[in-house]
């Protein structure tokens, strides 16, 4: 299926990641390093180079390619990749459903970037890939975030202990969801 990029701001357009982004993302994750470590996993070196970005791409195309991830990126048209959104682990049938990642640059942050962006995946998720669901966690104490997905339509459905390995830690976090549409699964 083919997903056409989209202006989610100025001069920001929503794209589907390719392998030429490899280096461009080295430089993104670099250049954010301490504004995505209290809310990532902990990254090996190899991930902040174009080297390991290009293995981590060709694991995400061959996901794409198998209909499990959707990986986008926020192309900037004068700076380059200002943010990322993944919509993983996505099941068809009776659960329709995928689970949404995203994070925006710290200095494009607060400009309402993410809210467009998690909208415009949740339109191509409902409209484009025949999804039902969309769910999202958060750290508990991840308020920006939170706020982000209540901007969006989620609603919170409930708490996960220790749910993910977050910044060297099981952490707590908040589980949310979005309902996209009630047609029949296909
Ligand atoms: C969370 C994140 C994606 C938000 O991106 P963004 O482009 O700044 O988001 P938006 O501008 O669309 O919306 C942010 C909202 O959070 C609010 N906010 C930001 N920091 C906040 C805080 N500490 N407490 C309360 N609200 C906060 C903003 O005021 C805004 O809400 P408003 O429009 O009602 O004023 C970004 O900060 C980020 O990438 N953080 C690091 C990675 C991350 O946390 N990813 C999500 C993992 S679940």
């Amino acid at each position: 299926m083919i997903i056409e990029p989209r202006t989610v701001a100025p001069g920001v357009v929503l794209r589907l990641v390719t392998p030429d982004d490899a280096a461009d993302l080295a430089r993104a994750y670099s250049a954010n390093r301490d504004h995505l470590r209290p809310w990532e996993p902990r990254r090996p070196p190899e991930f902040f180079t174009a080297e390991g970005q290009a293995a981590r791409l060709a694991e995400l195309t061959e996901l794409r390619r198998e209909g499990r991830t959707v990986p986008w990126v926020l192309d900037d048209e004068r700076e380059g990749i200002v943010g990322v959104v993944n919509l993983s682990n996505i099941v068809r049938g009776a659960f329709g459903s995928g689970s949404l990642g995203y994070w925006v640059a710290a200095d494009r942050a607060g400009r309402g970037l993410a809210t467009a962006a998690v909208t415009a995946v949740c339109r191509a998720a409902g409209d484009e890939l025949g999804m039902h669901r969309v769910e999202a966690g958060t750290v508990t104490v991840n308020v920006a975030s939170q706020r982000v997905l209540a901007k969006c339509g989620f609603e919170r459905i409930g708490t996960a202990r220790k749910y993910l390995h977050i910044d060297g830690a099981w952490r707590d976090h908040y589980l949310f969801q979005r309902i996209l549409h009630d047609r029949e699964p296909h």
